[in-house]
């Protein structure tokens, strides 16, 4: 499919996207709803690349136009504008200038996201092989209702003599199991010569795009239909149940790549994860975990229920405990983190670290077997290894203007509930007392206690309770 090595074949791919959705029922529009952790059109898009030889893509863009592009923008699609959206077929004659200058075009629908590159290298070998004007992908779902269904010729013929939508189904009809997937190759020329053909005599008042195949047929060109072998690769999504089906599909593809590879995933059906996930074998990952984005996590961990894991990167051996949130950051071999601990982008866990329940940190580097277990907030934060920051231990880094560094060395004992007032540095191996508000560098060594002297007041209670009964 080169275009410079075949110039017979030049290629270009038109994704049809400027659909409201009305039948999704939200503000938000079609192709932008999200399965598999990214939105319907990015999908498409990312498969349209993967085509051999980089065909040229363009966007039909329309409902929403702006927020459309803008969520595309850095894929380098071209866009073609559809003002009204009449209709597939009016898609496609919005974009006639743009697609001119190719022989052949590949139509694909911005809501039907799960189509594969090779199932559209096959659709396109067989339209050329076949020198037809239009090939339709079709497939044979268990439940046809709702598509538009395809009307062959002859049984086991691949010629088509039209597509008849939900809508306009004859009692005849009904029958057929055969969908149109909406997608599509179209020869250029015969296209654009009776695509104004097209009229909206229809159900919808709509010009279909389907209506192309018995223009082209009494045209006297050739329509073809092509079967795919899974149904489900060209499920489309016209309602929130069929987003989420989708999207179920998309995640369970992703677990099973996973357990193919040695990872344990109890109740995978309950687990969220992105489709670029790395995990190694070994780790064992718990019912109702997401990890999502880039996460890379080595071999020999668990991911215990109900932590979310975006955009980080664990070692090997790492506990992740319940109810953890976990967003760029890393974690290096060892590490035991949680119940409910919350590592905040730039967080960087050393090697057997241990950060506990409700602990918080935020751009904090703790060194190899650093202790933070229990209650304790540490942003913008240096700690040094094998020191063990007591319970309720807080770094005081933003004075409501800017943020500042703590410094914490090795083997240093801060001592529960101290607030340490950034800018601050605690030498290695020093001490601080219990309680203590730090506001001074504590050399190495040290011990420093900031906090007021305790007054005992020896017999006071009985003292009191004399006086109280004088008074009554
Ligand atoms: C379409 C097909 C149907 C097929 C089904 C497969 C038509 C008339 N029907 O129906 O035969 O079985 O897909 O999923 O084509 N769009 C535009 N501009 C418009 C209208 C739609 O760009 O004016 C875009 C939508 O954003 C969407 C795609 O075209 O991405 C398909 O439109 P949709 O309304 O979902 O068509 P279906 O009813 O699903
Ligand atoms: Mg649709």
């Amino acid at each position: 499919m080169s275009r410079d090595k075949q110039p017979d074949t030049k290629l270009a791919v038109v994704i049809m996207a400027a659909g409201k959705g009305t039948r999704l029922r939200t503000r938000r529009p079609k192709v932008l709803h999200e399965v598999g952790g990214k939105a319907l059109l990015s999908h498409v898009i990312a498969t349209s690349s993967e085509l051999a030889d980089g065909a040229d893509i363009y966007v039909v863009v329309g409902h929403e136009a702006d927020r459309v592009r803008k969520a595309v923008a850095d894929t380098g699609v071209q866009f073609v504008d559809q003002k009204e959206q009449r209709g597939t077929g009016h898609a496609i004659q919005c974009a006639r200038e743009a697609i001119a200058k190719y022989d052949h075009i590949l139509v694909l629908s911005g809501d039907v996201p799960l189509i594969s590159a090779t199932t559209l290298q096959h659709l396109m070998t067989m339209h050329l092989a076949q020198g037809a004007a239009m090939s339709i992908l079709t497939a044979r779902p268990a439940d046809p209702t709702g598509y538009g269904r395809v009307i062959r010729h002859a049984p086991d013929r691949p010629e088509v003599d039209a597509i008849v939508e939900q809508k306009a189904l004859k009692p005849d009809q009904q029958q057929i199991g055969e969908i149109n997937s909406g997608i599509y190759a179209f020869q250029t020329k015969p296209l654009l010569a009776h695509i104004g053909r097209l009229s909206t005599d229809n159900p919808h008042g709509e010009l279909y795009l389907t209506d192309m195949a018995a223009h082209l047929k009494a045209g006297g060109e050739k329509v073809v239909a092509l079967e795919v072998g899974d149904p489900e690769e060209v499920q489309g999504g016209n309602t929130i149940a069929e987003l989420m089906a989708i999207d179920a599909r998309m995640r369970m593809a992703v677990a099973n790549r996973l357990m193919a590879a040695g990872v344990t995933i109890f109740r995978p059906e309950t687990c969220v994860i992105d489709k670029d996930v790395k995990v190694e074998a070994d780790t064992v990952i718990e019912p109702f975990v997401q990890l999502l984005g880039n996460t890379k996590i080595g071999t020999d961990g668990r991911i215990r229920s109900y932590s979310v894991i975006e955009n980080c990167t664990l070692g090997n051996d790492v506990l992740v405990r319940q109810g953890c949130v976990l967003g760029e950051s890393t974690v290096a071999d060892g590490a035991r983190i949680g119940p409910f601990a919350h590592l905040r982008p730039g967080s960087e866990i050393g090697q057997d670290a241990h950060v506990g329940n409700f602990v918080e940190t935020k751009k904090a580097k703790l060194g190899k077997g650093a202790k933070a277990n229990h209650l304790t907030y540490l942003g913008d934060a240096e700690i040094g290894a094998g020191s063990n920051i007591g319970a309720g231990v807080i770094t005081c880094n933003y004075d409501g203007v800017n943020k500042h560094q703590t410094r914490i060395g090795q083997g240093a004992f801060v001592g529960s509930d101290s607030t340490l007032v950034a800018p601050v540095a605690i030498g290695d191996g020093a001490y601080v007392g219990a309680g203590s508000c730090i506001t001074r560098d504590v050399p190495s060594g040290a011990l420093a206690v900031g906090r007021a002297r305790q007054t005992t007041k020896e017999g006071w209670v009985e003292a009191r309770r004399a006086q109280r009964e004088k008074k009554d």
